[in-house]
């Protein structure tokens, strides 16, 4: 009885992935959730309000201007009952209209008047999903604050495979019951994070780099905060928001990641090392700018201090997780990588992979550990840097042993 007494407004919009909706009625209703259901229009040409109301145990809302269900429970009385709204299907249309702030039907009223978390679940032809109108309704919604689960990929009804199908019922479930009402599992735990990469200075106006976006070490701070950890997130140079109820240090060269990361590592439980760190700094940096012409230039290189390596050295008691960017032989390396910087879990991906590592908003992750000496892994993804970082966060959490 996960979810005992908490008020689920599942709110069901049209496309045939509205059918499983009716299962995910009946589950939270297993949990000992109450459910109120309200339908879109398009809902109504898919599944009947009959079957949520048997389901629920309670009527089903459709209408904004219904008298009756005003006078039984009104809108803004169904706003603020609710302690999540979760959308589930939500199709592409109906996400434009909550990205545009209609409040023409019931349920688009409903999300502007909640005060609740508000859970979209999308599902629609691949092909919608990835039109730049959608692309911009999604950015925006996510920069409201309105959390999208999935869609998964895989075969769909119409015929295509690709990203459009809804997450399974008992994948939302868990992560209603962990996400929303669980307890944070983080709660009370001090995480640093590095990001981005490093700058390191050849000259006043010249440095050694990487392509590195900070995407995922961002996101990796928000999933760890989502989940209650008190965040210190080490950034190099990025154009990246900080997100909400995180402190940032900004640094650009290794050495000074490092001095940041170690400055804040003394109560820390958990470190994870994002950061794509420059190997190698130029050996002199020059106090002005180097000059032309200068015959056949060599940059002398010196290596620079492994932060990963140096935190699981010298903060055993620390989680560490380190991140293995390979073009290829992915597995042997980054196992090599678990062992020899001595971190607790590693997550490898390959940077030549389509759509995935640096700079793009979507990744692939192997990760491994060892569990009694034995090699484990987990595949994550393809999927979006934020879904990837709650199921990394959520797994060190497993791992750790913070239940
Ligand atoms: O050895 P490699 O650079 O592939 O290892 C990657 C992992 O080590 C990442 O977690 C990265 O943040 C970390 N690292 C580091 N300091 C370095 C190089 C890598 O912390 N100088």
């Amino acid at each position: 009885m996960g979810l005992k007494d908490k008020k689920i407004l599942l709110a069901v919009s049209g496309g045939i992935a509205a059918y499983k909706s009716a299962e995910l009625c009946r589950q939270f209703i297993r949990e000992g959730a109450s459910v109120r259901v309200v339908m879109t229009r398009g809902a109504l040409a898919f599944i009947t309000p009959m079957t949520f109301q048997a389901l629920s145990g309670n009527p089903v809302h459709t209408e904004l201007l219904d008298p009756a269900a005003e006078a039984a429970m009104g809108h803004i009385e169904l706003a603020r009952w609710a302690d999540l709204v979760l959308i589930a299907p939500a199709s592409a249309g109906f996400l434009a209209r909550l990205a545009a702030g209609m409040a023409d039907d019931l349920l688009s009223t409903l999300c502007l008047a909640t005060s609740a978390p508000v859970v979209a679940a999308p599902a629609m032809n691949q092909q919608m999903w990835a039109n730049a109108a959608t692309r911009d309704n999604m950015e925006r919604l996510q920069s409201r604050g309105i959390a999208l689960w999935g869609p998964a990929s895989g075969d769909q009804a119409c015929g295509e495979v690709g990203p459009g199908r809804m997450l399974e019922p008992s994948d939302i479930l868990d992560r209603v019951r962990d996400e929303c009402f669980g307890r944070p599992l983080l709660k009370g735990r001090k995480v640093v994070i590095t990001a981005g990469p490093t700058r390191e200075a050849i000259d006043p106006v010249r440095y050694v780099s990487n392509h590195s976006s900070g995407k995922m070490g961002f996101a990796l701070a928000e999933a760890a905060r989502a989940l209650g950890a008190e965040v210190v997130l080490v950034a190099g140079p990025v154009s990246l928001a900080t997100p909400a109820g995180c402190t940032r240090i900004d640094v650009e060269s290794a050495r000074e990641m490092l001095a940041a990361v170690e400055s804040s590592l003394g109560d820390a439980a958990l470190f994870i090392g994002c950061a794509a760190v420059a190997d190698f700094r130029p050996r002199e940096v020059a106090d002005q700018k180097l000059k032309k012409p200068v015959q056949n230039p060599v940059l002398e290189l010196e290596e620079n201090p492994d932060i990963l390596a140096t935190v699981t050295a010298r903060y055993p008691e620390v989680f560490s997780v380190g991140f293995a960017a390979e073009t290829g032989n992915l597995l042997e390396h980054a196992a090599a990588k678990l062992d020899k910087k001595k971190v607790g879990l590693i997550c490898a991906n390959d940077v030549t992979a389509a759509d995935s590592g640096f700079n793009s908003d979507k990744n692939t992750i192997v990760a491994l550990w060892r569990s009694s000496g034995e090699l484990r892994q987990s595949r994550f993804g393809p999927d979006h840097k934020k879904t990837i970082a709650g199921n990394i966060i959520r797994l060190t959490a497993e791992l750790a042993g913070w239940q």
